[in-house]
């Protein structure tokens, strides 16, 4: 199976972005070698990552793609959004931060104090006031990985779904630093993804499966569906349900490191944001 299916929508939430550009699809998933990206950072065993080469979508499958707004509230959603100038300001220097060890002390500047409340105030606009909210993190990657989630044995997990924790929905990330960074996914839920792999093989997963289960049979049951790679320009954040479909992060191509904030809630209608 190597076309995409009707599934997570990207909702273009702002006219401000440059939609048309920001979307390519894989070849479809393998599993990770030394090779692949050779990063410092080796992949665990088994890691699944996306299969090269990356293409630019076909129009029927730019229309699965996007939508201008979500059907039902309740849909799982990818967006885009952009900062305001306002709040970046504040936060220029963490994009000139050249290695990790440096980022700390950056971190305590007044300024860069300043710039981080205000993201958390602006974020507080557009969040459901009644949804948990996790604390924020201020991460890092290296330059040019295809995938960047480490896992608790110290080494890249691939593509997966996060571990759900309390009522959040949404992820947010924040691209602070100053070369793009990138959400991979797949487009599929994971009931979908579960209704995929019982319907071509009903011994691999049953309704007690994990997500990290029914997320690798797919893609070992269907290695040429495509994965998405979403642009996110320095100064733009993706919104997510990181907790409900198969992605990663990419700094794939990148010469700077990756600098994010980060935290979980649930989003208002993305038309809002
Ligand atoms: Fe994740």
């Amino acid at each position: 199976m190597s076309q995409l299916l009707e599934g997570i929508k990207i909702v273009q939430s702002s006219n401000e972005i440059s939609w048309e550009n920001c979307v390519l699809l894989s070849a479809g998933t393998e599993q990770a070698s030394v090779s692949t990206d050779q990063a410092s950072t080796p992949y665990c065993n088994n890691s699944l990552v996306p299969r090269l080469p990356w293409r630019t979508p076909t129009a029927p499958e730019r229309q699965i793609l996007f939508s201008s707004k979500l059907k039902k509230l309740s849909d799982l959603y990818v967006s885009i959004m952009s900062i305001p100038q306002n709040i970046l300001f504040h936060l220029n220097e963490l994009g000139n931060v050249e290695h990790h060890t440096a980022l700390n002390y950056v971190l305590q500047k007044e300024r860069v104090k300043k710039g981080i409340s205000l993201i958390q105030e602006h974020i507080e606009t557009f969040r459901l006031q009644s949804a948990e909210l996790s604390k924020y993190r201020i991460g890092w990657n290296e330059p040019n990985q295809m995938t960047v989630t480490v896992g608790t044995d110290r080494c890249r997990v691939g593509l997966h779904i996060d571990n759900q924790r309390g009522s959040s929905l949404h992820r947010i990330s924040i691209n602070l630093g100053s070369d793009p960074r990138y959400f991979l996914f797949i487009n599929l839920s994971i009931q979908q993804l579960y209704y995929l792999v019982s319907q071509t093989d009903g011994n691999v997963v049953s309704k007690t499966s994990g997500s990290s289960r029914i997320c690798r049979a797919f893609m070992q049951l269907f290695p040429n569906y495509p994965v998405v790679k979403l642009r996110v320009d320095p100064g733009q954040a993706y919104i997510a349900p990181t907790e409900h479909i198969t992605h990663d992060g990419c700094t794939e191509g990148t010469n700077s490191l990756d600098v994010f904030f980060t935290m979980r809630t649930i989003f208002d209608e993305p038309c809002r944001v």
